[in-house]
């Protein structure tokens, strides 16, 4: 079980460039309620903005971000402003439009809705805007005022993705969160209340010391406040992380993979009985509330990436920034790049890309795409493989899928299934 990972389905369209113009008048009114011209010939483009700063480091996380420097805000937003820029200069994106844009973390909501003004106005300027872009930020329990949660919606931001982890104290301090069980349940008011209608929220489990009662419990109470989108994580230990060292030490012991498993399929069966049907391992929506974004991620749309640690997959090709708030400031403002190495993406790269993401859809990977794209017909190429894992998947309408005994073993086989015959 993994984290992170979704699907999308490529909609509305449009091609009005006069961005800034558009922002102005959103301003005004509702810059959503206008609506662009529709344009079959548009590519779409997701855009991710990375905020790399935290009010406290929580034990597990390895993503990049740091603490205690809030002052360097201001610099960080100049640097973005120069990579979106610079980005816009050098890509000829004149037949993309923008699909999804996502404020991710870190903790986007430490930018002042006037910060976010700034990188939204930037932002819409690279190329023509989709009629009904997504646009989502994570959020932190208890860091977002009701006053700025309707800044950001009044912003444009129409996605909220609230990180609640756990609602046992206990657990919450066990991975350091500096937020209380009651600022999980009155965040979400507030954001309610701030007039979101598209609002996920994210929970942890297998958490070493959570009992299988305490997950049941959370998950029923989340249900019963009705977001639109939950995603479920199972806690990984990373390298570099204070849960790694204390696992290392021996000073804690992470649950047994069979409690995590016994944990991962009741939730995916609760949930889907609840409404909230999986559409990846580690996401469940409402239908028609799939986060488009990560779905773009999964399913091969070309992305741009900003800030330190962000990455990009634009024409072949894969790059990603310095994971370092100085280091990429400096490299913006020398050179111009805050990227640190790039990769070309090959055909046998996007063949494994293709069936790793996929698999780990509810819908699976569609062979008759996969032929086409990769000109190779899986069920002869891996007729063995898919002989072994028989009983943990399924093949129908096209579509090769994990089977409900198979959810435990996605990557082991997606692994095999990715090693290219011989
Ligand atoms: C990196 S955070 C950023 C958003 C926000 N700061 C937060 O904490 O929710 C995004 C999601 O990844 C989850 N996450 C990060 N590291 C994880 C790990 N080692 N195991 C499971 N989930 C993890 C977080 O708990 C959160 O739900
Ligand atoms: S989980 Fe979120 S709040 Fe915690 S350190 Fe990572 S990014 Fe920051």
């Amino acid at each position: 079980m993994q984290r992170k990972v979704n699907w999308c389905t490529p909609h509305a369209k449009g091609n009005d460039t006069n961005a800034e113009n558009n922002v102005s008048r959103k301003l005004e009114s509702n810059y959503f309620s206008l609506h662009s011209p529709m344009t079959q010939a548009l590519i779409p483009l997701s855009l991710y903005i990375h905020v790399p700063f935290c009010m406290a480091k929580c034990t597990y996380c390895d993503f990049y971000s740091i603490v205690g420097r809030e002052h360097s805000i201001p610099a960080y937003l100049k640097s973005l402003l120069h990579e979106i820029e610079l980005k816009q200069q050098e890509l000829d994106l004149s037949k993309y439009y923008i699909d999804t844009i996502f404020f991710g973390g870190g903790t986007p909501n430490l930018l002042a809705p006037h910060q976010l003004e700034e990188l939204m106005r930037a932002l819409l300027r690279i190329c023509n805007l989709g009629e009904e872009m997504e646009i989502g930020m994570e959020i932190n329990p208890g860091e977002a005022s009701l006053e700025n949660l309707k800044a950001y919606k009044g912003l444009g931001i129409n996605r909220i993705s609230i990180g609640m982890q756990s609602f046992q104290s206990k657990l919450l301090t066990f991975m350091s969160r500096i937020h209380t069980v009651d600022k999980c349940f009155s965040t979400f008011d507030d954001v309610r209340t701030a007039g979101f209608n598209n609002v996920s929220a994210d929970l942890i489990f297998a958490v070493p010391g959570q009992t299988r009662e305490e997950w049941v419990a959370d998950l029923e109470r989340l249900v019963t406040m009705q977001p639109e989108h939950i995603s479920t994580y199972s806690l990984t230990v990373e390298e570099g992380t204070a849960l790694h060292r204390w696992v290392d030490a021996g000073h804690v012991k992470m649950l047994e993979e069979t409690v995590d498993t016994g944990m991962y399929d009741w939730g995916r069966d609760f949930l889907e009985k609840s409404g909230y049907p999986n559409y990846e391992v580690s996401n469940h929506a409402k239908p028609g509330f799939e986060c488009r974004h990560n779905l773009n991620y999964w399913t091969g749309v070309e992305y741009l990436g900003f800030g330190p640690a962000a990455h990009s997959y634009f024409g072949n090709n894969r790059t990603w920034n310095l994971r370092n708030l100085d280091t990429y400031m400096e490299g913006i403002k020398v050179t111009g790049s805050g990227a640190t190495d790039s990769e070309i993406i090959t055909p046998s790269m996007a063949r494994n890309e293709m069936i790793l993401t996929r698999l780990r859809l509810t819908r699976g990977l569609n062979l008759e795409e996969f032929s086409k794209i990769h000109n190779e017909n899986l069920l002869h190429t891996k007729n063995n493989m898919l002989k072994k894992w028989a009983d943990k998947i399924v093949i129908s309408d096209s579509h090769l899928k994990i089977a409900r005994t198979g959810w435990a073993l996605t990557d082991e086989i997606s692994s095999d299934l990715m090693s290219l015959p011989s």
